[in-house]
């Protein structure tokens, strides 16, 4: 099929490099020409698994291409929509200015039949918006919330484990025209649940809210396991195994960050008070309030570990990126760590396999290094990023090479007996070692 993305970031790259992967004639439209000139010479502008060779792939058959103009468009048939809904700077609402942009500039280009698929989250109530203008030129709205994960966004997009449309009532059409979009997936198992319009846009929020939601309760029991002794990692896969729970997304730690679950959250909250319904989601609050004390937690327990003030120590901040296998520092729970240590007067080296050139255009204050020069002579280490290559690191061969060995492990990852074995001080979230100093 013919169809066109307007927004080429995370979600719309992706999904244009996978659409065309999958056999479809596609175009790729954003505004930003250096981000237009890096997709079209096959470079990824994000650090994304499998999206290079994806983009390079699709380039060279002749079946992905971008551009800047929205003209191009007229050449599809499907046009999906995947703009950022950022957080407003007034609030907690989400910013809807470039989706709105995004759907008056496709509208001139629209013809008879076309489909209009928005994929970018918006509050539940925005897509009915649009049904007037497109429906005037003859063409049909679709909601088609996307649930790609950073890191797995390619494999997650051409295998989605499930299809949500939004779709005008008795909208046969829409509905037989993204199946034959979505027909490798479909072929491969992928179920499809046809919805309306609303239902459409709150599957996508209530999907991030309850993985928040579980982040912040299994932080919470860590919270309380750090004052009753208990041990929140053994918790965790002690309640996991009730299959009604899950072991997924219940790893405590520094918390959750990233370019979805905070704002998403926050949009959702106040998009539930202007319905007059904010009390349904009051606990999102809370969820997000659990979330933000982890990373204060961190920066307690390194200077609790110094001795009471982390000024002029030597801090090596292991991780900057929001989650492994990702160079997005958008609300990195990590970056913060760092930058809250450097503010309290902490000599931070700050180290991270993929997200430093991000980082550093956001925090050009910090000093950034290599592991080793992170590591050399530090005071303290703090993990706060569980790439493999730190939960991999020596304890023995990294105590020959920092001043005092105090470990802090944000995220749980690391093997808190070997640690302790090599003679660290290890500091746990809502974890118990053998060594480790009791805490009140
Ligand atoms: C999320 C959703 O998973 C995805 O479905 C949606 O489309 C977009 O938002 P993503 O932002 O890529 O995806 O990250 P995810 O893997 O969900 O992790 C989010 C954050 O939670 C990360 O900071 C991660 O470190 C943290 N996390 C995750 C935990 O702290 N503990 C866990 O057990 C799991």
């Amino acid at each position: 099929m013919r169809i066109s993305v307007i927004g080429c970031g995370y979600l719309g790259a992706v999904h244009a490099a996978a659409m065309a992967s999958v056999g479809h004639d596609v175009v790729g439209i954003d505004v930003d020409q250096v981000k237009v000139d890096a997709l079209s010479a096959g470079r990824s502008p994000i650090y994304e698994p499998g999206l290079p060779e994806l983009l390079t792939s699709g380039i060279q058959s002749g079946k992905l291409r971008f551009s800047t103009n929205t003209a191009d468009t007229r050449a599809a048939v499907i046009h999906f929509i995947a703009v950022g809904t950022p957080q407003s700077h007034s609030g907690g609402s989400a910013d809807l200015r470039y989706v709105d942009a995004a759907i008056e500039g496709l509208l001139p280009y629209l013809s008879e039949g076309d489909l209009v698929v928005g994929k970018s989250t918006v509050p539940v109530g925005t897509a009915e918006r649009f049904t007037e203008a497109i429906a005037a030129r003859g063409a049909h709205l679709v909601w088609n919330p996307e649930f790609l994960r950073e890191g797995y966004a390619v494999k997650d997009t051409i295998e989605p484990d499930r299809l949500v449309y939004g779709v005008a009532d008795g909208d046969d059409y829409a509905v037989d025209q993204l199946n034959e979009v979505y027909a490798t997936a479909i072929e491969a198992g992928s179920p499809v649940i046809v919805t309306d319009f609303a239902t459409a846009e709150l599957v996508k929020v209530s999907a991030n809210a309850f993985l928040a939601t579980k982040i912040s309760f299994i932080n919470a029991m860590a919270e309380i396991a750090e004052v009753t002794g208990a041990d929140v990692t053994k918790l965790a896969d002690a309640i996991g195994y009730d299959k009604r729970i899950g072991r997924k997304f219940l790893n405590a730690g520094v918390g959750f960050g990233g370019g979805c679950l905070p704002k998403d959250i926050r949009a959702f909250t106040a998009r539930a008070e202007e319905l007059g319904r904010g009390e349904s989601v009051a606990f999102l609050k809370e969820v997000d309030a659990i979330n933000l004390r982890r990373r204060e937690r961190v920066v307690e327990l390194v200077t609790e570990e110094l001795g009471g003030s982390v000024f002029q120590k030597k801090v090596a901040v292991l991780g900057l990126a929001f989650k492994p296998n990702s160079d997005d520092v958008r609300d990195s729970p990590a970056l913060d760590v760092a930058v809250r240590l450097n503010g309290l007067g902490a000599n931070v080296v700050a180290t991270d396999p993929q997200a430093m050139k991000n980082s550093r255009e956001l925090h050009p204050q910090l000093v950034y290094g290599s592991t080793e020069e992170a590591l050399a002579d530090a005071d303290a280490v703090v993990v706060v990023t569980e790439w493999p290559e730190y939960k991999d690191l020596d304890p023995t061969e990294v105590h020959s090479v920092v001043r005092t060995p105090i470990v802090v492990d944000a995220r749980n990852c690391l093997d808190a007996d070997a640690w302790a074995d090599a003679g660290w001080e290890y500091a746990g979230l809502g974890r118990q070692v053998k060594n480790g100093r009791a805490r009140p």
